[in-house]
């Protein structure tokens, strides 16, 4: 069967649009927004969160996934990041730090309409390392 219909795809695309709203990036000027579907079809939102040391950065996804985390979940159906005038793809932090909880669908959106591209994260991080043991 079919696993996120079209709407569902646009509503969290969606609200990766509204959450790149609350983006914090006075440095780079590049606000990010994304949005993270629990398995429990509950969705945590978030931004990217810059720093004056750069590196301290926290990119959208990983704000989305910590929020997700802090609530008590660990299976997630798909994440839409939402940026720029092209979808953009996250980055190999984040992709790896998704890669933790399995894989999920990936949802590359733009800041404003319904262009996306869709992807599995297994195929944006193939042979991911997931554990020592
Ligand atoms: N950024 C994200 O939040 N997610 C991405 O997928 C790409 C990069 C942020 C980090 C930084 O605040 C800004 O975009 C420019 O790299």
């Amino acid at each position: 069967g079919i696993f996120m219909t079209e709407s569902e795809i646009l509503k969290l695309v969606e609200l990766a649009q509204k959450a790149r709203l609350y983006s914090y990036s006075p440095y780079s000027g590049f606000a990010v927004g994304a949005a993270l579907l629990a398995e429990s079809g509950k969705i945590y939102t978030g931004a990217n969160c810059e720093n004056a040391s750069f590196g301290a950065t926290i990119c959208a996804e990983r704000a989305a996934l910590a929020s997700a985390i802090s609530a008590g979940e660990r299976c997630f159906t798909a994440i839409a990041v939402a940026a720029g005038d092209k979808p953009v793809t996250p980055c190999g932090i984040c992709r790896q730090t998704l890669a933790e909880f399995g894989d999920m669908a990936v949802i590359c959106a733009t800041a404003e309409g319904n262009e996306y591209k869709l992807f599995f994260l297994s195929s944006l991080l193939p042979e991911a390392f997931t554990s020592y043991k």
